[in-house]
């Protein structure tokens, strides 16, 4: 198989290694004939050229990898590649996000295909999975760890006391955050692997949009960190989506589990992704969601699925559902300096030490709405109580 990259940074190096590697018969069934890089770039290596026009005339490069990242000029660069019959491999799940059912009806006309697993989970076969699961069960629910940094920055404040700052400078050392590192602490990225998740499960096109419920970890202090153990809680941000009939709900809030629960035991920069399908159960998988050789592995077992002609399953994306964050209730703690009791006088409120108030049985959107209303003269804090546990 004949191979164009498009971008050249951390995960296409990656991809260069392994494949050059050739460690397994597989993968010297690969070959990287040519690299898209920047024109300021072109000198740097015999592979590289700065001319799209070149890579989709070449007709015997069949399949492009897409590691741009971004939506410009990632999103005009995979539909060319789609029009120009090439099969497209990405790991860019900011455009798979918003362009789902876009790219893969364009891979069906021009009789090629399109895949994404490396997009959600890093190295975590997960999508081919849920894909496998699909072939037999109905999925609803989705559920999980999908961002490295934020659980990173959780994991250290919970172990080591220290500061958020200190935390996320030591996250962004390591390389393990975006670029602007607002997309794992606002939930941005999460949204973005939960809307390609949900879509597949549910067979409906989920992109991001406003509705979708998103608060992150900025707020969160030592004294939270603090306050959480006290009460023996790990917290986690979490992406939960669950859908009954033909309704759906969307959430990615920070979360608190009881140490003996799985997502508790999940450390570092793993992320912890799980599904309920109606026959398989539960079923969850824990590894390596980002980085250059794990997110590398994902993207090239897709060019081998197409080397091997292994079909991933079809979606249409046409399910029509109803997104509700209204039907499930959960207890929610907030830390305000105002008086949520009397801002919440249908719901029972429990106020304890300090700021943090406890509210039993209210629904995402009313403990999201509450929090916008905080928002605008402090910095509050949400954490949904896992349901295990309350
Ligand atoms: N910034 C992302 C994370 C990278 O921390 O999980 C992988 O999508």
């Amino acid at each position: 198989m004949q191979i164009a990259l498009l971008g050249y940074g951390t995960v296409g190096h990656g991809v260069v290694k392994i494949i050059e590697s050739q460690a397994t018969e597989q993968l010297r069934r690969l070959h990287v004939s040519q690299i898209w890089v920047r024109p300021e770039k072109v000198d740097q290596n015999p592979l590289f050229t700065a001319d799209y026009q070149e890579i989709l005339a070449n007709d015997k490069i069949d399949t492009i990898i897409e590691v741009l990242g971004g939506l410009d000029p990632a999103y005009a660069m995979i539909t060319d590649a789609l029009k120009h019959h090439k099969n497209v491999v990405t790991a860019n799940k900011a455009v798979v996000a918003r362009h789902l059912t876009e790219f893969t009806t364009l891979a069906r006309q021009n009789h090629v295909k399109f895949y994404f697993e490396s997009s959600v989970g890093g190295g975590i076969p997960w999508i081919i999975n849920l894909e496998r699961a699909l072939r037999i069960d109905q999925i609803d629910s989705i559920h999980g760890i999908f961002n490295g940094t934020s659980n990173f920055i959780l994991d250290e404040m919970m172990e080591t006391g220290a500061p958020f700052d200190v935390v996320l400078a030591e996250a962004q050392r390591r390389g393990y955050a975006e670029a602007d590192p607002s997309a794992d602490l606002d939930g941005d990225d999460i949204e973005n692997k939960l809307c390609i998740s949900a879509s597949i499960a549910y067979d409906t096109e989920i992109k991001p949009n406003d509705d979708l419920l998103k608060f992150g970890i900025r707020n969160i202090t030592a004294a939270d960190v603090s306050f959480f153990k006290k009460h023996h809680w790990v917290v986690k941000l979490i992406g939960r989506s669950f859908r009954r009939d033909n309704r759906y709900n969307f959430v990615i809030e920070p979360t608190l589990y009881a140490p003996g629960e799985i997502e508790a035991g999940v450390h570092q920069n793993y992320n912890y992704v799980g599904l309920r399908g109606t026959t398989i159960g539960k079923l969850s998988f824990n590894g390596q969601g980002a980085g250059e050789l794990p997110t590398a592995h994902a993207l090239i077992q897709d060019l081998l699925d197409l080397e091997l002609h292994m079909e991933h399953l079809t979606r249409n994306f046409q399910q029509e559902l109803e997104l509700d964050n209204n039907s499930k209730l959960l207890d929610y703690v907030i830390r305000s300096e105002q008086d949520v009791a009397s801002l919440l006088s249908d719901y029972e409120v429990k106020k304890e030490e300090h700021d943090y108030w406890i509210v039993k049985q209210i629904s995402a959107e009313a403990a999201h709405e509450l929090i916008q209303q905080l928002e605008q003269t402090e910095k509050p804090l949400l954490a949904a109580i896992s349901q295990q546990r309350s």
